[in-house]
């Protein structure tokens, strides 16, 4: 694809193994920088010039404690190129001379990692930026639900590791053998990172309530929804922590992944998935916490898309939905018809299962819709969950430092091998 165009090589002979292999560099068309394979099915890789010498390592342009870029970006000159390459095999290392007098050297593991190869980019994004979502029906609730041991997830890195990666492909996981204690949400969110807290609190608690104040807190049916639609930064991810189960016939949690209805009405009913892609619903939550007063709303679709056409997040809530409905008066019957076949799919897709005593129930707000089936508390027995928030950002900062610790003691244990041990190379 690049034309010959001026070009500069370096060949060496590395001597890193017994085996005698070719490394070389060489310049395409005056702005690439090409690296050879040195072994037997490895893929050429080709940089710009210009991102190398923007991610010029050397102590003036980046700041190594920090690990951020400090080059002088009101300097830079887009139109740099490289001027001479030199590999040092020793080292395993590529120095670049640039037209604005600068030197740069770059590691091979460094570069591997950074490879502009459209497969080793898929890799990275699907498996260490976030790992890719797999969309499941409610009849597979069994087969996809994944379950860990509390104690174990508090002590030891790879079934917490194993829980957040549950957690962002399938959305749900749950934990069990938890103390009876409602410290458990706190503990379990700070061995992530730290709570969300809400209008609600940090932790909070889901029991019938003379009087209450939020329509979870009652012993009826709660329908299907997403918590706090009527925020712009909506909680990520909910715990819920069973201390008491209701020993009467309801009470249990009904699920259901609503990235897999907005998958189901894209294909069989496009319009629909349109309309509840683009209408802007008013959902809001007025009342007071602790003495103080909130009016909360939020627009939002209830399916939220990003530029490729991808779920950023799903709204859905009968009692959180504004009356204010600031659409064109022409779009509200459209809207309505569309929004009643999301929730009649939804429901009939929603698996239901009783969480027991010292179980936690972890799940993707922003993706799954949730619920409860009505009960009865007695005197001796009331329904008693306690809960609590995680953001994504924080979650997936934690599975990414465990992906790396994990990828660098397995490398370090297997010496020998030449294979790269960074982010993309650790990714499962
Ligand atoms: C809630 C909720 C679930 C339950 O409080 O928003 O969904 O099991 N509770 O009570
Ligand atoms: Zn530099
Ligand atoms: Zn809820």
């Amino acid at each position: 694809m690049l034309s010959q165009g001026l070009r500069r090589a370096v060949s060496l002979l590395t001597s890193r193994t017994l085996v005698r292999r070719q490394l070389s560099a060489r310049i395409v068309d005056a702005t690439y920088v090409e690296l050879q394979p040195d072994k037997a099915g490895a893929t050429t890789l080709t940089f710009p010039g210009v991102w190398l010498r923007d991610n010029c390592r050397c102590p003036t342009c980046f700041h190594s404690s920090s690990q951020s870029r400090q080059l002088d970006w009101n300097q830079f000159d887009a139109s740099v190129r490289p001027l001479a390459l030199h590999m040092d095999a020793a080292q395993q290392q590529l120095h670049v001379r640039w037209s604005d007098e600068h030197e740069s050297s770059y590691t091979l593991d460094w570069l591997r990692q950074r490879s502009f190869d459209a497969s080793s980019q898929r890799s990275y994004l699907d498996d260490f930026y976030r790992p890719r979502t797999r969309h499941w029906a409610g009849a597979e609730f069994e087969q996809i639900a994944q379950r860990f041991n509390y104690d174990q997830v508090m002590s030891e890195d790879e079934p917490l590791q194993h829980w957040l990666q549950a957690l962002a492909v399938y959305g749900v996981a749950l934990l069990n053998g938890a103390p009876l204690d409602e410290g458990v949400v706190r503990r379990l969110a700070e061995r992530v990172g730290f709570i969300r807290r809400t209008t609600y609190g940090e932790e909070f608690i889901v029991q019938a309530k003379p009087g209450a104040k939020n329509y979870a807190y009652l012993s009826l049916p709660l329908p299907l929804h997403t918590d706090l639609p009527y925020y712009e930064y909506k909680p990520s991810v909910n715990i819920l922590h069973c201390m008491v189960q209701t020993k009467s016939r309801g009470g249990s949690n009904l699920l259901v992944d609503a990235y897999h209805i907005a998958d189901r009405l894209r294909e069989e009913h496009p319009q629909d998935f349109e309309r509840l892609s683009r209408t802007l619903v008013d959902w809001n939550d007025i009342g007071s916490e602790d003495g103080r007063e909130f009016h909360n709303i939020w627009r939002a679709p209830v399916i939220c898309l990003d530029a490729a056409g991808g779920y950023t997040r799903i709204n859905h809530s009968v009692p959180q939905r504004d009356s204010h409905f600031n659409v064109p008066l022409d779009q509200v019957l459209p809207w309505y018809e569309s929004y009643a076949r999301f929730v009649q799919l939804a429901r009939a897709d929603a698996y239901s299962f009783k969480t027991q005593p010292g179980d936690v129930l972890t799940f993707n707000n922003i993706r799954l819709l949730h619920g409860r089936t009505g009960y009865d508390d007695t005197e001796q027995n009331s329904r008693y969950i306690v809960g609590a928030y995680l953001d994504w950002d924080i979650i997936y900062s934690r599975l990414r430092v465990l992906k790396k610790r994990s990828a660098s003691s397995s490398s370090s244990s297997s010496s020998g091998s030449s294979s790269s041990s960074g982010p993309t190379a650790s990714a499962s």
